[in-house]
């Protein structure tokens, strides 16, 4: 680390599975690039009755599947030195005692606590940790939090009141780890550093905007978070809602994370369609059913799932903006889960040409593909002449692929790592503002009275196809699909098109 300070970081809710699956390897990740200083603690709080040995042999499998670089006994020997796990219910104010006198051992100056447990923990978390007077001390302290900010609108402002109160908001890192992502870093670089995209990025050029986030796993062993969740919450106003709003923002005054943040919420205060009157024609959810050929169990036979709920796995939006340079342009977003196909992207369709030249030859439109994830790169197809006589059309394609290079991957930190390393730093550009958080909230809240009051249908759709038809007709009103993430498999967008 460059700052000299003792650093301990300690996870609450460190058996749980977002430490094995991420914390852990992300931590073993900086390890092995030195991101970690010699005296680096990290403290694993957990009511198991494990000791530290014992704990580190339990998250070893996950380690060695989890980690970016290959697993060595070397860097895990350098990884587990950090470790210690402490017994104690961080439920029990009583039991901070407990770790108070582990702080006073390691003499810390800079102590962050990452809250991987559930948000009805986050507010227990922070005022047993004032009340046993842990955080009176001089040192820096910093508090990581996760999604979901709360169950709704009112938990959300609740618990952000007493996050605030007790840490201050500039010791507050809201993760959205999809902002630690290379390819959403990226989106930024290819709209502000290259005029050519940039001069073309408003209603006067682009047709529409699709984005998409597919999975084709179920909900694992996630029931009980997922089925309170659902996919609006999981992943559309997160995740989604922090690409829309890189997508559409205007040019940030510098990259400082205050100017690019400020644009964000301008785009998530401009957006319209998701209003009571409108949610029916703008909003489709879904749930899966069993697969045609039985391969796939429905949803709610699903482990520890409610076998009545009505808990969307899929959600399609079509939205607006509220923006000049945005008029007219539609704004897709789906997520959905068991899907016929893992990926998440961003097209933008540009408008056709406006003269008669090439009419004959019908030629596609231009796409832009931003791909996030399998893959990560820049796929953009156009249209060129055929080879030979005459002056028949062809589409090709000129193709960036940043995570195909080997070098690039191991260049290339893990969403969480880069994020831990980044708090650890004091940089939290790349964490949300409460007000990003509060605003899509605030949308969250429109769709659930509007679903309480009987506004909104859930589809079903069979496991492994893509999402319920419903979701299609959404777009097919505006005579246009969705566009397939695998090239070979672009489905045509439809005869016609408004700005023809
Ligand atoms: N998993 C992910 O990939 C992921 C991604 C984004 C956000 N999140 C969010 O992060 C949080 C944690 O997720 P997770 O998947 O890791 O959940 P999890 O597997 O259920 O783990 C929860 C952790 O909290 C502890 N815990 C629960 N109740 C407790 C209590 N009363 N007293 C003390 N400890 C208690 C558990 O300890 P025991 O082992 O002793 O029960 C466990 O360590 C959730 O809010 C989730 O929505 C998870």
């Amino acid at each position: 680390m460059s700052d000299q300070q003792r650093t301990v970081f300690t996870i609450f809710g460190s058996t749980g599975d977002l430490t094995y699956r991420k914390l852990l390897p992300a931590f073993y990740n900086l390890s092995h690039r030195n991101r970690l200083a010699e005296d680096f603690v990290l403290l694993c709080v957990g009511r198991k009755n494990y000791t530290t040995e014992q704990y580190l042999e339990i998250a070893l499998p996950w380690l060695k599947k989890g980690v970016r670089f290959n697993f060595t006994q070397e860097a895990y020997d350098a990884f587990k030195k950090h470790v210690r796990y402490v017994v104690m219910d961080m439920s029990d104010p009583g039991q901070y005692v407990i770790l108070k006198k582990d702080y006073e051992t390691i003499q810390a100056s800079l102590h962050l606590y990452y809250l991987a447990v559930a948000p009805e923990y986050f507010e227990k978390v922070a005022r047993s940790l004032r009340d046993a007077g842990i955080l009176d001390d001089a040192t820096g302290h910093r508090v990581i939090v996760e999604k979901p900010f709360g169950k709704d609108l009112q938990s959300a402002r609740e618990i952000n009141r007493t996050m605030t109160e007790i840490f201050g908001e500039a010791n507050v890192y809201r993760i959205d780890h999809y902002l630690g992502k290379e390819m959403i870093q990226n989106i930024m670089t290819l709209r502000f550093a290259n005029g050519m995209f940039e001069s073309v990025w408003d209603k006067d050029h682009i047709d529409f905007v699709q984005i998409s986030a597919t999975e084709t796993v179920g909900v694992e062993n996630r029931g009980p978070y997922y089925d309170q969740a659902g996919a609006l919450q999981d992943m559309v106003q997160n995740h989604l809602f922090q690409i829309l709003s890189l997508i559409a923002m205007e040019a940030p005054k510098s990259l400082d994370a205050k100017d690019i943040r400020e644009k964000q919420i301008q785009v998530l205060r401009n957006i319209e369609g998701l209003s009571k009157e409108e949610i029916t024609q703008s909003l489709v959810l879904g749930q899966y059913v069993a697969s045609r050929d039985h391969k796939w169990i429905a949803y709610t036979d699903e482990e520890k799932v409610a076998k009545d709920s009505l808990t969307e796995t899929f959600a399609a939006l079509h939205v607006t903006l509220k923006d000049p340079n945005w008029t007219g342009v539609p704004f897709y977003i789906r997520s959905g889960k068991r899907l016929r196909q893992r990926a998440t992207y961003v097209v933008i369709g540009f408008k056709r040409q406006h003269n008669d030249l090439f009419a004959a030859q019908n030629p596609s439109q231009d796409l832009l593909l931003i791909k996030i994830q399998p893959e990560e790169g820049i796929y953009f197809r156009f249209n060129a002449k055929k080879p030979g006589y005459g002056s028949e059309i062809s589409r090709v394609s000129m193709d960036f692929c940043q995570s195909c290079n080997f070098d690039n991957r191991i260049n290339t930190p893990e969403a969480y790592e880069r994020l831990l390393d980044e708090a650890m730093s004091g940089d939290d550009t790349l964490f949300t503002s409460w007000q990003q958080v509060e605003t899509t909230w605030q949308f969250a809240q429109v769709i659930s009275d509007a679903r309480n009051e009987g506004l909104i249908k859930l589809h079903p759709y069979p496991a492994g196809t893509d999402g319920p038809q419903a979701a299609h007709d959404l777009l097919m009103k505006d005579h246009r699909r969705w566009i397939d993430y695998e090239l070979s498999e672009y489905s045509e967008t439809l005869q016609h098109y408004p700005n023809d």
